[in-house]
């Protein structure tokens, strides 16, 4: 397997090719990802929610998203990698964004960056681009914004909501961004963004008129118990059998069965004294 580019991507597109998009957050879940053939990984400020315990994206830091960005590098040589800029880490001026673009670039070795926004943002995606970067856009559901938004709630559902991110779109790819993230959104807005859009458009609750989709690795896995959106399918219900390797080891423990005589070592020189009683 070798590490997607840029133009892989669009080439993808031009093809009718799906891109497989997944979130991890650490080395044995990137690794997994890796192997699976997935062409893409992002390192989600979800974090703050799937690793942390947050309930949303705001309190996620620059140096959290680096530290995960870095092992799951370290996991996924292979994969193409995207760092998601953090709450206050490019809303403030357009300096900040490229600077801590440029730390997830030198600092984590990351093949792209996402933010948050749409034309709102447009000046920072520019700058970012223009610092020799590869940008994702993120329109529809921005958790950043969540507060704004009213909660988690589906984005452009009605026409002229709709209009105003097909607009956002247009202006993201005019900025210089070379794929979009659009977050649940009805699947007929979806079709005419990726269909009108030359660059990549890929979905987190968007329906199946994208270039890709996008899940988080926590919602795949069934191991986030907080709560499921409408758009998560588990493939697996990991948590349960966590749940269950973690009882049966403490009902051993508890039982004294656990260790047993191979999980022990075995002396091999010298004789220890006897007790004195
Ligand atoms: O942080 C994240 O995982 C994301 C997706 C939910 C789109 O931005
Ligand atoms: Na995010």
């Amino acid at each position: 397997k070798r590490k997607p580019t840029r133009f892989d991507l669009q080439k993808m597109k031009e093809n009718q090719e799906k891109v497989v998009w997944l979130t991890a957050y650490d080395y044995p879940t990137a690794e997994f990802a890796e192997q699976s053939g997935a062409e893409m990984i992002l390192v989600g400020d979800s974090l703050g929610m799937c690793v942390y315990g947050y309930d949303g994206t705001v309190p996620v830091t620059m140096d959290q998203c680096l530290m995960h960005c870095e092992a799951v590098r370290r996991a996924a040589p292979n994969t193409f990698i995207v760092g998601d800029m953090p709450f206050l880490s490019y809303q403030v001026s357009v300096e900040d964004a490229v600077l801590n673009a440029g730390r997830f670039y030198k600092e984590a070795a990351v093949d792209a960056i996402k933010l948050e926004g749409g034309k709102r943002v447009c000046p920072q995606i520019r700058a970012i681009s223009d610092g020799g970067m590869l940008v994702i856009g993120h329109i529809g559901l921005t958790p950043q914004s969540s507060g704004q938004l009213g909660g988690f709630k589906a984005q452009g559902r009605t026409a002229e909501t709709a209009m105003a991110l097909i607009e956002d779109a247009y202006a993201i790819q005019e900025a210089g961004a070379f794929a979009l993230l659009v977050e649940a959104v009805p699947p007929e807005v979806m079709k005419i963004i990726t269909e009108g859009l030359d660059i990549p458009v890929y979905s987190i609750g968007a329906g199946i008129h994208a270039d890709g989709q996008l899940m988080i690795c926590s919602d795949v896995l069934g191991i986030f118990q907080a709560f499921t959106p409408k758009f998560v399918k588990k493939y697996a219900a990991l948590g349960a059998e966590i749940r269950k390797a973690f009882e049966a080891y403490g009902e051993e423990v508890r039982a004294g069965q656990f260790p047993a005589d191979e999980h022990t070592y075995k002396m091999v020189e010298g004789e220890l004294p006897k007790l004195l009683d």
